[in-house]
């Protein structure tokens, strides 16, 4: 059992404010810290620190972010398999207000080199259990990453964020879709204020579908069966920069961990997900991405005592 991770690494630069700015002003910030993340690096973290053996797929720049985000991924074991390029490594700009809410502009560098998959990396995809996309790397390389998922009977699991990019036949080659509610309703072409009706647009592509509501908790659904409501857990959020991170690849381990990441039925896939609901919980109540992804340990402490 193994899951793979291709994504992106970020290093986040965090600017904590009072609000976020608007257009043509200028705020000061209280202060500034640079973590790792990433939504790729963040979820095959998540996905280690939950106790899943993870291969990560990344582009990463031949610089002193790319050496400190390598370090991280080695750190978390992780099995990295990094292409270091001619490029800058991939940074975030974020900024964190008083609420714990983000705003994030990202460059690429390396992460959109990422183009062409090795033989070394078909090969890691095939052997796989679980496979797990994001979309801060090239679509094109997302869906060729997929359909060698699909070929080899490796379960994909698709988090579609930012969804501004994601090719129409993707969905139709995604097992397992995990999307916020903005997202869901983006590639539903609905309004974000009926989750639920994206949620059953979404699974008429053939997948299952997890819309994730922040405090509201997350919907589970999968063709032709009813919708699950999974309650979050009541916490008071610091910073939820990198949380839907941490569901994803809690919730990836999970699924490879349940022995049923194969075609799962909608009680493996509820399970995963109250599993996920709980490592996300614990992340926003910390600051920055990478740093506040928790452990198994931690996640089945907190279980315990809820
Ligand atoms: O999902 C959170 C991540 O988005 C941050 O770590 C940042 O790097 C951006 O990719
Ligand atoms: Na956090």
């Amino acid at each position: 059992m193994s899951v793979v991770v291709l994504g992106s690494a970020n290093l986040d630069l965090v600017y904590d404010v009072d609000r976020i700015p608007a257009p043509g002003e200028t705020v000061l910030s209280r202060s500034f810290e640079s973590f790792p993340g990433g939504k790729g690096l963040n979820q095959a973290i998540a996905a280690a620190r939950s106790g899943a053996e993870v291969h990560f797929l990344v582009a990463l720049g031949k610089d002193a972010a790319g050496d400190r985000l390598a370090a991280e991924a080695r750190d978390a074991g992780i099995d990295l398999r990094d292409r270091r390029v001619d490029a800058p490594t991939g940074t975030a700009v974020i900024y964190v207000d008083r609420d714990g809410e983000n705003s994030i502009v990202v460059n690429s560098g390396a992460n959109a080199t990422l183009v062409d998959l090795t033989e070394a990396e078909v090969a890691a995809i095939a052997a796989a259990n679980l496979l797990v996309l994001q979309m801060e790397t090239p679509p094109t390389t997302v869906r060729a990453a997929a359909r060698v998922a699909k070929a080899n009977g490796t379960t994909v699991i698709l988090n579609a964020a930012p969804s501004g990019s994601v090719p129409a036949a993707l969905l139709g080659e995604v097992d397992i879709l995990i999307v916020n509610e903005h997202e869901a309703a983006d590639l539903a072409g609905q309004t974000a204020d009926a989750p639920d009706q994206s949620l059953s647009a979404l699974t008429t592509h053939g997948c299952a579908v997890i819309v994730t509501l922040g405090a509201a908790g997350s919907l589970v659904g999968a063709p032709g069966q009813p919708t699950a409501k999974i309650p979050a857990i009541t916490v008071t959020p610091i910073d939820t920069t990198g949380a839907g991170d941490a569901f994803v690849g809690a919730f990836a381990a999970a699924l490879d961990n349940s022995g049923r990441a194969t075609n799962p039925d909608l009680r493996t896939l509820i399970g995963a997900t109250e599993f996920a609901t709980t490592a996300a919980g614990i992340a926003v109540q910390r600051k920055g991405a990478v740093p506040s992804i928790p452990t198994l340990e931690e996640v089945r402490l907190h279980s315990a005592q809820s």
